[in-house]
C-alpha cells in the first residue's frame, strides 16, 4: 500500500448551511467518492464559512451533523479519508489570518461570488464574507492538497489559492502544494430546475427549483415533472439553446453513471415528459439506500462525534505541521 507521502493528497469541503443538493452530489461528492478509491483525502464540513451569513446557533449545529452524516450516508469512509469539522481544527483560521497578509485586496475584491451578493445592495455584508476565499485556501493548503474536487462556481476561489500559495512560495521559498481543481467532465454545473440559466442552490424561494438529498420520492417527482424546458419536442444535449433538457440530461447521465452522450442517445425520439420521469427515477433509486442510512447515522449522535473527534485528530496532526513551519518561515515566533 502506498503511503500517505507517496500518494496523492485531495482536499475539499461544503458549507453546512443546509441540507446537501443534487448539484453539490453531482459537483462535488461524486468525485470525492471516486477520488477517495486511490488517494488520501481530507473533507471537511466547513463551517466557519457558514457563519458568514446569518446563522442561528441551533441550526449550525444540527445542520453540521446533517452534512457530516450524510456525507457518511453518501459513502465517504471515515476510517479511510480524514473526515472532521473545520472549527475543529484551529490551524484553519490561523494560516488563514497569514494568508490574508498574502493577499492583495484587488485580488480579493474581483471575486464574483462577493461582487454578485454585494451588488444586491446588502450594507449588512459581514468582512469574513469578503476573505471567505482566503480562508477556502488556508483549509486547501495546510494538507498540500495537489487535487481539489469542486463544482464549477468555486473556479474562481481555487485559481485564488493557487495565486496565494504561488506568491507565499517565492516571497519565502517552496512551502505550499499549488493545488488544481478536479471538476466532473458532465455536472460541473448543475442548474436550477425552475430556471435553467442560474446555478441549483439551496438558497432558492422556489421550492421547485433544487433537489434536496433528503427529499421523498414524491417530492422529487414533482420537482423534476415542472422542470422548465423549452417549447420544441427534441431531446438532445445543447447547452445553448436546450439548457433544460441539457440539465436534465446532465442530471440523468450522472446518476446512472453514464455519460451525456450515451443518455441523450437513449432518449432520442422518447417525450420531454418520459425524460422528466426517468431522471426522477433515476435519482430516486440512488438515493434509496443513502436516505436509508442517513436515518440511522443521524440518530447515533455518540457515532457521530467519536467519528468527528478522530478525524479532527487526524487532520490537526498535518496543519499543524504545515502551520509550524509557515511561522518559521515567516519569522513569527509562535511557530
Ligand atoms: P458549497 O458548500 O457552496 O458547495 C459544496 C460543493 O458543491 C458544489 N456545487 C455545485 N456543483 C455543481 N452544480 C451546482 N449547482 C452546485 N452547487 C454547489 C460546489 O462547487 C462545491 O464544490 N466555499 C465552499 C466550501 C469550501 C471549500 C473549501 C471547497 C470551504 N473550503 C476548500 C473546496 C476547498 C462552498 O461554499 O461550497
Amino acid at each position: 500500500m502506498e503511503t500517505q507521502q507517496e500518494q496523492k493528497i485531495i482536499f475539499s469541503a461544503i458549507k453546512p448551511t443546509g441540507e446537501l443538493t443534487l448539484g453539490n452530489y453531482i459537483g462535488a461528492v461524486k468525485n470525492w467518492l471516486a477520488l477517495q478509491e486511490q488517494y488520501f483525502c481530507y473533507y471537511a464540513a466547513a463551517d466557519l464559512h457558514a457563519i458568514t451569513v446569518d446563522i442561528a446557533a441551533a441550526d449550525l449545529r444540527s445542520r453540521t451533523l446533517d452534512l457530516f452524516a450524510m456525507l457518511v450516508a453518501l459513502g465517504i469512509n471515515p476510517d479511510k479519508s480524514v473526515l472532521f469539522v473545520q472549527s475543529h481544527v484551529s490551524a484553519h483560521a490561523e494560516l488563514a489570518w497569514v494568508l490574508n497578509c498574502c493577499t492583495q485586496f484587488g485580488e480579493a475584491r474581483r471575486m464574483t461570488q462577493f461582487k454578485d451578493k454585494s451588488l444586491k445592495g446588502d450594507d449588512k455584508l459581514n468582512v469574513g464574507l469578503f476573505s471567505y476565499p482566503i480562508l477556502m485556501a488556508a483549509d486547501i493548503l495546510l494538507y498540500n492538497a495537489q487535487y481539489v474536487p469542486i463544482g464549477k462556481d468555486q473556479q474562481q476561489h481555487l485559481e485564488l489559492a493557487r495565486t496565494v500559495a504561488e506568491r507565499f512560495n517565492s516571497r519565502y521559498s517552496p512551502t505550499f502544494t499549488v493545488p488544481q481543481g478536479f471538476y466532473p467532465q458532465f455536472g460541473a454545473k448543475i442548474y436550477s430546475l425552475s430556471n435553467p440559466k442560474v446555478k441549483m442552490a439551496k438558497s432558492e424561494d422556489d421550492v421547485n427549483a433544487c433537489v434536496f438529498l433528503t427529499d421523498d420520492a414524491d417530492v422529487i417527482r414533482r420537482k423534476l415533472r415542472r422542470a422548465v424546458t423549452d417549447s420544441e419536442t427534441e431531446i438532445r444535449y445543447d447547452t445553448e439553446l436546450k439548457a433544460g433538457v441539457s440539465n436534465l440530461l446532465t442530471i440523468y447521465a450522472s446518476v446512472t453513471d453514464t455519460d451525456v452522450l450515451a443518455a441523450e442517445a437513449e432518449f432520442r425520439g422518447k417525450t420531454y415528459a418520459q425524460l422528466k420521469e426517468k431522471t426522477a427515477e433515476a435519482v430516486i433509486e440512488r438515493l434509496r439506500p443513502v436516505t436509508e442510512r442517513f436515518k440511522k447515522i443521524r440518530t447515533d449522535k455518540a457515532y457521530l462525534a467519536a467519528c468527528m473527534k478522530a478525524g479532527a485528530e487526524r487532520a490537526a496532526q498535518t496543519a499543524r505541521k504545515t502551520l509550524g513551519k509557515v511561522y518559521r518561515k515567516i519569522g513569527l515566533s509562535g511557530g
